[in-house]
């Protein structure tokens, strides 16, 4: 049986009520994707349990491999260090034919459909915590068994949170690179205009409000003009003026040269993890 992509899935498990959970969960519940109903959530913490009922509505259950038994679509959503014990858990009890999406940072495919045995449908997804405010970005790549229609499920899940593009899995450490740990690297930048705001005379809530509307919209100026953004920083640099003089400080100090080998390191990482 192959997953309806554009149909309600009839009972759609989180295993693992974190943070990114309750990001995806809230999105596709807002989005009208699935009603609370069909949705069931587990974790180990009773409190969390409380708090994704009442905020959601849902059904919850300390108990996996009961939880996942009828799943048509089960999001394995615990940290990376738990999934060995969790899919040996899940094992007996997840039916053949359900969907499972994995959002375990640098866990392989390979070794979800290893430790469940059978040939089971995976797709492996990388979102980030921009979801939780509705404005993330995830990366999905299929495993062995995962169909075209397994993929435009996942995708519309994850769309409520969303931008959606589709990888090849091998690229995951890639996108861990720039996507997943992205939102920090701009976060860092933020941090140094708001370090020196009182230096330049400007007060903290100001500043924080001129930085993130600018980092706001710069990113639309990137998506809505679709120009490079080397030559959007060259049409705010004028000859002997302020840009000029900030990116000659930059250049100067190599940021560019250090974010390069930001991001190599990131991936590097990320490799190292999902070798384990
Ligand atoms: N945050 C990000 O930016 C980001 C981005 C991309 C992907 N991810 C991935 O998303 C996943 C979840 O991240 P998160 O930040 O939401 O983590 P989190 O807040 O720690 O959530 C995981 C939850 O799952 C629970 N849990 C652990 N083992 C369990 C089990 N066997 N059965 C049921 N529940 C279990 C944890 O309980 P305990 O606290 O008691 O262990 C915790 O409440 C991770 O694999 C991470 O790699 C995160």
């Amino acid at each position: 049986m192959t997953m309806k992509a554009d149909r309600a899935p009839s009972r759609l498990v989180f295993v693992g009520a974190g943070n990114m959970a309750e990001a995806l969960l809230g999105g596709l519940l807002r989005a009208g994707l699935c009603p609370p109903d069909r949705v069931v959530v587990t974790d180990l913490l009773p409190e969390r349990l409380d708090l994704f009922a009442s905020r959601f509505g849902v059904t919850t259950s300390a108990d996996n491999a009961e939880a996942v038994r009828g799943a048509d679509v089960v999001v394995l959503a615990v940290k990376p260090q738990s999934m060995d014990a969790l899919l040996a858990e899940l094992r007996e009890s997840l039916p053949q034919e359900a969907l499972v999406i994995s959002i375990a940072a640098g866990i392989p495919t390979q070794r979800i459909e290893a430790a469940l045995g059978g040939a089971p449908r995976v797709v492996r997804a990388m979102p980030n915590t921009p979801c939780l405010v509705g404005a993330g970005v995830s990366a999905i790549a299929p495993g062995a068994a995962a169909t075209e229609a397994d993929l435009r499920c996942a995708e519309r899940l994850l769309r409520a949170s969303g931008a959606v593009v589709r990888v090849p899995e091998q690229k995951m450490d890639a996108v861990t690179a720039v996507s997943g740990s992205g939102p920090a690297y701009f976060f860092y930048f933020i941090e140094a205009i708001l370090t020196v705001a009182e230096e330049i005379d400007l007060d903290q809530e100001t500043a924080r409000t001129l930085a993130v509307a600018t980092m706001e919209g710069a990113a639309r100026l990137l998506r809505e003009t679709g120009l490079p953004p080397d030559e959007l920083r060259r049409r705010v640099t004028s000859k002997g003026g302020t840009t000029e003089a900030a990116i000659g400080v930059l250049e100067e100090r190599h940021v560019s040269a250090s974010l390069q080998d930001a991001v190599i390191a990131a991936k590097c990482r990320s490799q190292a993890l999902s070798r384990g």
